[in-house]
């Protein structure tokens, strides 16, 4: 594409990858070569040298400029809270970010004393805080939250629905939302003005594809 340095992509394997890696090639970007299956972590293709790290990651690699590019979802630019610009929402990785329980139990989300378990203590505290005046105690998984009401580490979760099926087959519900997420494609600050000339055509390409992806 150009032949100069390349630009830094951060994606992450994961439920991202497949959607992000399909829209850069339908925008006209070489990604052959790049294997998801692979342990290797960082890939040349098409100018672009896509690096690949932990989802909660990519806005830590954008907002360093080690990146200059980066797909992450809403929820965990929330979470991060990384000063980079949001170019745009490319309309895939739809979910939710919700309060679950128990079914029946959404009286008891205003009460004292609660302990949230989440992947997301910044969102989960903040949304207490905001909307309940209360201060929770945050207990910080890695993942299987909905784990935490059934075997008693918690009484609520702050987490992503998706499908709803691990809610389901877990026996919780949604109690409460707390926004809709989706994925988006974010820019380091810096080289949006030094990289404008290839980043702005990138976007530009895409716009018209993710625009199609929405509902
Ligand atoms: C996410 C999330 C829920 C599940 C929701 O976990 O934390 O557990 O997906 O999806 P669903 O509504 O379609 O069932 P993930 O699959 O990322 O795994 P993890 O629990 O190991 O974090």
């Amino acid at each position: 594409m150009n032949g100069g340095e390349p630009l830094f992509m951060a994606l992450a394997k994961g439920r991202l990858a497949e959607d992000a890696l399909a829209l850069i090639s339908n925008a006209g970007y070489d990604v052959g070569g790049v294997d998801l299956n692979g342990r290797k972590l960082v890939y040349d293709s098409g100018g672009v040298r896509y690096i690949f790290v932990k989802p909660a990651d990519v806005p830590t690699y954008v907002e360093h400029g080690i990146a200059d590019i980066g797909v992450s979802g809403k929820d965990t630019l929330l979470e991060e809270n990384r000063r980079l610009y949001e170019a745009l929402d490319l309309g895939f990785g739809r979910c939710r970010l919700v309060v679950a329980g128990p079914p029946g139990m959404a009286g008891r989300l205003g009460d004292n004393d609660l302990r949230i378990a989440t992947k997301y203590p910044n969102i989960a505290a903040d949304y207490f805080y905001r909307q309940k005046g209360r201060k929770v105690e945050i207990i910080r998984l890695n993942g299987s939250v909905e784990l935490g009401p059934l075997v008693g580490l918690a009484d609520f979760i702050v987490d992503i629905v998706e499908t709803g099926s691990t809610l389901i087959e877990n026996g919780l519900a949604v109690l409460e939302e707390i926004c809709p997420s989706s994925a988006r494609l974010v820019v380091n600050r810096a080289s949006m003005k030094l990289e404008h000339e290839r980043i702005a055509p990138l976007i530009e390409r895409m716009k018209p594809l993710v625009n199609e992806n929405k509902p």
